[in-house]
């Protein structure tokens, strides 16, 4: 008999047979302790009200398999080798890589985990010190289920935050010294998830810098199946996120599981499969280069990973994410407030700047409506290329011809807000700050460090670093009276070695440099509550959930070619929400690409990312500011739609001509469908798409945002994208065809790449 514990319902605990359920939404995720503390994980998927599903986890003798000593002799088929369990430990018979690994005093890494109790919180357990998903609507309850190996000191307690409403389950795991003598952890994955069948594929998003996020989706062959990072941040290379999918699902259809590390260094995302077929994945801080030493009574919280399920496809997984992130990752004003639209210098004058030009760009900007100047890279120190100056935050006066606080002032008086770029973690070898402090760069004894872009990373590990830059930082903040901040990271690690820790400790330092970060971001946050911070790593490679928390949007990538864009923001909305993703319209033709689009192909792409411009406006011609000034005006009109809608990829940027995808209104009253060209064909397929998110009931009215699209439409297109009315089921089912532009036919200097948004509207008629 079950019995309810929690206000929603959403932990469900049968306390005689040792079963706990979850249930959210749309799914449910179940364990249950068995008579030998084996703790199994006996479902994750579509919500069932069954009280025990331990049924659909099947097992046979099998010859060649081990058996715990406890049940050898009578159960020849209990084997922890396919038993799908919460917790995995190494060395006690389950030869999947596992979750949790330690040694002992003795050097033994052998563990055998057995289940001891379980506790049910109100609300959403935090992590100090890390980031974490956070609840304010009252919709997520705590499960903390405590484990212990019976002869060796060790006590591990895994934490489940189950927020019903969005849908989402998060992990994070704490392993406790209960002896006296210190032992070492060496693996300890966040999240691990068994499933006893299934045929899967992963979607995983490699990358590369100005390349970032391009999915990749491969059918899980036997064995491991793993991508990660060891740069000492998230990377390009992969991000730490993942969807493992039925074979036969698809963008809209079948079962889906979606994974994302609430972290931002190093980790590890794995998925076995084994010999019997069954799957584990794992998802956690990369064991290689990590070790932590837990001295008695001492204890290790990992960070956390959240996890969704899907029963309609790739796209179930997005709109939860989204929500979720939207609603219980970012935190503070600009969790709601609109973010300002804003103008960075970089490319339109990168080190090459004086404070008059500054203000100059800053005026011009103002008359297109920009509502924020961000200063980036070569504001301080010795900084007029990258080979000096970081780690040296003190504003370059000559250059500037001013204060910061009066240049400051002096934008403000153009009627924008001001910002400014950091890169605090770094520090050049040609800086004051090194000549006062060498140890504080990250290099080994008696080695000659790695260089990166001509730089080092400051060893953000100790606790003095990590100070001296909160206060440079504040200080920074309170001079300008800066609105936004940029915080760059623009190498990986390399040398890993921290002066601040002996010999047997060093495996901690790459965790702790993350901790420092985390310190700083968190103390500049608390602060300064309003200040808008942007994360950025060499363009997008530190774009996880982890940054987020501090982070409300991150530089998508250093490409910002509109159709190399398309790809990115595609990939990229798999897990994040629109309004995480910073994207600008900059100069043609496009730095990285050679290309040129229309400004209205740009604003359309960088709409659907945080919108804003990276060029030299004073440099564009008067009906250029115009068409700016009407670009940020649609941008304002369709805000809440854009930045707050549900997302949907209608057409994938892999397809022949052209990329579509949608935001809807969550009440389907209205929905924003945006069509951009990626390749100019002379005789381009006709993309169909299927409207989501609206009402089958009711009535829609089609139209362009810009009326002055329809002219490049022929008139059978005219009049249907030209208020013509459709039912919302028309729209889901019989769906439409991608606007073409007529006119590449016979016409040089035709604009390439067109762009269309086509506003569908619930009508009465
Ligand atoms: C990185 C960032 C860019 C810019 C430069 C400045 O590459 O991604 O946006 O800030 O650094 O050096």
């Amino acid at each position: 008999m079950g019995f309810f514990i929690g206000g929603n319902m959403a932990i469900l605990v049968n306390e005689a047979e040792r079963i706990i359920t979850l249930q959210t939404k749309t799914a449910t995720y179940q364990m249950k302790a068995d008579e030998w503390g084996t703790l199994w994980h006996t479902y994750y998927g579509t919500k069932t009200a069954e009280d025990d599903l331990s049924y659909a986890c099947f097992m046979r003798t099998r010859g060649h398999t081990a058996n715990p000593y406890e049940t050898g002799m009578q159960h020849r088929e209990y084997s922890l080798e396919t038993i799908p369990q919460e917790v995995s430990a190494f060395g006690g018979g389950d030869f999947r890589t596992t979750a949790l690994r330690v040694r002992f005093a003795n050097g033994t890494e052998t563990l055998r985990l057995k289940y001891e109790s379980f506790e049910v919180r109100k609300g959403k357990y935090g992590l100090p010190g890390l980031p974490a998903a956070y609840d304010e609507t009252g919709d997520a309850e705590t499960l903390i289920i405590r484990l212990s190996d019976p002869e060796y000191p060790i006590a591990v307690e895994l934490y489940y935050g189950v927020f019903a409403e969005a849908d989402v389950i998060t992990r994070a795991m704490r392993v406790v010294n209960q002896g006296d003598e210190p032992f070492y952890l060496e693996k300890a994955a966040s999240l691990g998830l068994d499933f006893a069948h299934g045929d899967f594929d992963l979607i995983t998003f490699p990358g590369r810098w100005a390349k970032e996020r391009v999915p990749e989706r491969l059918q899980l062959r036997h064995g491991m199946n793993s991508v990660g990072s060891l740069r000492g941040l998230s990377s390009a290379q992969e991000n730490p996120s993942a969807i493992l999918l039925d074979r036969a699902a698809t963008e809209t259809s079948g079962e889906a599981y979606g994974f994302a590390f609430v972290y931002s260094g190093d980790f590890l995302l794995e998925a076995e499969r084994d010999t019997y077929n069954g799957i584990r994945l794992l998802v956690g801080i990369h064991p290689d280069h990590f070790e932590w030493k837990l001295e008695k009574n001492g204890s290790f919280t990992t960070p956390e990973a959240m996890m969704t399920y899907s029963d309609t496809g790739i796209s179930g997984i997005s709109l939860r994410f989204h929500r979720f992130i939207n609603e219980h990752i970012i935190r503070g004003k600009w969790k709601t407030a609109r973010r300002p639209v804003l103008i960075n210098n970089w490319e339109g004058t990168y080190f090459r700047f004086t404070g008059e030009k500054l203000i100059e760009m800053a005026r011009a900007a103002k008359k297109a409506g920009v509502e924020l100047f961000v200063l980036d890279d070569g504001w301080f120190g010795k900084r007029d290329d990258d080979r000096s100056g970081l780690g040296d935050w003190t504003p370059n006066e000559a250059k500037l011809g001013c204060t910061l606080a009066e240049l400051g002032d002096r934008i403000r008086e153009t009627g924008l807000e001001f910002g400014l770029w950091f890169e605090p973690e770094t520090i050049s070898e040609d800086s004051d700050l090194y000549r006062a402090h060498p140890d504080w760069a990250v290099k080994v004894p008696g080695k000659a460090p790695d260089l990166s872009r001509y730089e080092l990373l400051l060893d953000v590990s100790r606790t003095e670093v990590q100070d001296h830059l909160i206060a440079e930082l504040s200080a920074r903040i309170r001079e300008g009276k800066l609105a936004y901040l940029k915080w760059d990271l623009n190498r990986s690690m390399t040398d890993r070695y921290t002066a601040s820790l002996p010999a047997d400790r060093q495996g901690e330092m790459t965790h702790r440099f993350m901790l420092g970060t985390y310190r700083i971001m968190e103390a500049l946050r608390t602060e300064f509550p309003e200040l808008l911070i942007e994360g950025c790593s060499s363009g997008g490679a530190r774009f996880d959930a982890g940054m987020l928390c501090y982070t409300p949007q991150i530089w998508t990538s250093d490409d910002t070619d509109a159709i190399e864009r398309l790809f990115i923001q595609y990939g990229t909305s798999m897990i994040y929400p629109v309004k995480t993703m910073g994207a600008h319209v900059s100069a043609v033709p496009n730095h990285q690409t050679g290309r040129s689009t229309s400004m209205k192909t740009r604003s359309t792409v960088a709409m659907s990312g945080t919108f804003g411009y990276e060029l030299d406006p004073t440099k564009l011609e008067e009906e250029e500011i115009a068409e700016m000034r009407a670009e940020i005006d649609t941008f304002k009109a369709l805000y809440d739609l854009l930045q707050n809608g549900d997302y949907y990829r209608l057409v994938p940027p892999t397809s022949d001509s052209c990329t579509v995808w949608e935001q809807a209104a969550k009440d389907g009253s209205r929905a924003l469908v945006n069509v951009v060209y990626h390749a100019v064909r002379p005789c381009p397929l006709s993309e169909h798409f299927r409207v989501q998110g609206l009402k089958d009931e009711w009535n829609y009215r089609i139209s362009l945002v810009d009326p002055a699209d329809s002219e490049k439409l022929d008139n059978r297109q005219k009049a249907l994208f030209d208020g013509s009315i459709a039912s919302g089921l028309a729209l889901r089912t019989v769906g439409l065809y991608a606007p073409v532009q007529s006119l590449f036919r016979g016409k040089s200097g035709v604009t390439d790449y067109p762009a269309f948004q086509i506003l569908i509207e619930k009508t009465d008629r």
